[in-house]
């Protein structure tokens, strides 16, 4: 959910209906704007490329495969489909048309990839981030556990 910065109150006004919200999570929306793109070179598979996320690639598989599909991607670019999908089981295909050095260096070092993705996972099926749920708790707002006990 999103939350303000500075004071942890939420951003959205859910009219009262804040207990009939699933405590696991908000309905996903059309437009998503919590995944940044990769900038920081320690991240970036390809120096030059316009690399995706891992935290997209990973929604993505995950809303339309199931383990053991076949999960194509013609522009392959720093490969981070490729790389998501071996890490979720899906078996993949890929084209480019540029080098494919950095894709196969990625997956040289697949425990990292691994790493980055469950970093994010770690996140997921939680309304606020530990950090943010702490101070609400002590600002006195809403958690998710405070809204289903009442
Ligand atoms: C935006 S990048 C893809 C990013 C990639 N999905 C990722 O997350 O790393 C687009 C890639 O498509 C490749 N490309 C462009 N036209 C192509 C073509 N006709 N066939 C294969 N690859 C192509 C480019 O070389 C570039 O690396």
């Amino acid at each position: 959910m999103s939350t303000c910065p500075k004071c942890y109150r939420d951003l959205k006004d859910y009219g009262g209906y804040k207990n009939k919200m699933n405590h696991q999570g908000v309905s996903m929306t059309d437009i998503w704007t919590d995944i940044p793109p990769v900038r920081h070179s320690k991240y970036k598979g390809r120096k030059d490329a316009n690399e995706l996320s891992i935290k997209l690639l990973d929604r993505v598989i995950e809303m339309s495969s199931v383990k053991g599909d076949v999960i194509f991607d013609p522009f392959g670019g720093s490969g981070t489909t490729y790389i998501v999908a071996e890490l979720k089981d899906r078996k993949w295909e890929g084209i480019e048309l540029g080098p494919t050095d950095d894709i196969i260096t990625r997956f040289d070092n697949l425990s990292f990839e691994k790493n980055n993705l469950q970093r994010y996972r770690d996140k997921y099926n939680s309304l606020f981030s530990s950090k943010v749920k702490v101070k609400r708790i002590q600002n006195n707002l809403w958690t998710a556990e405070s809204v289903r006990d009442k």
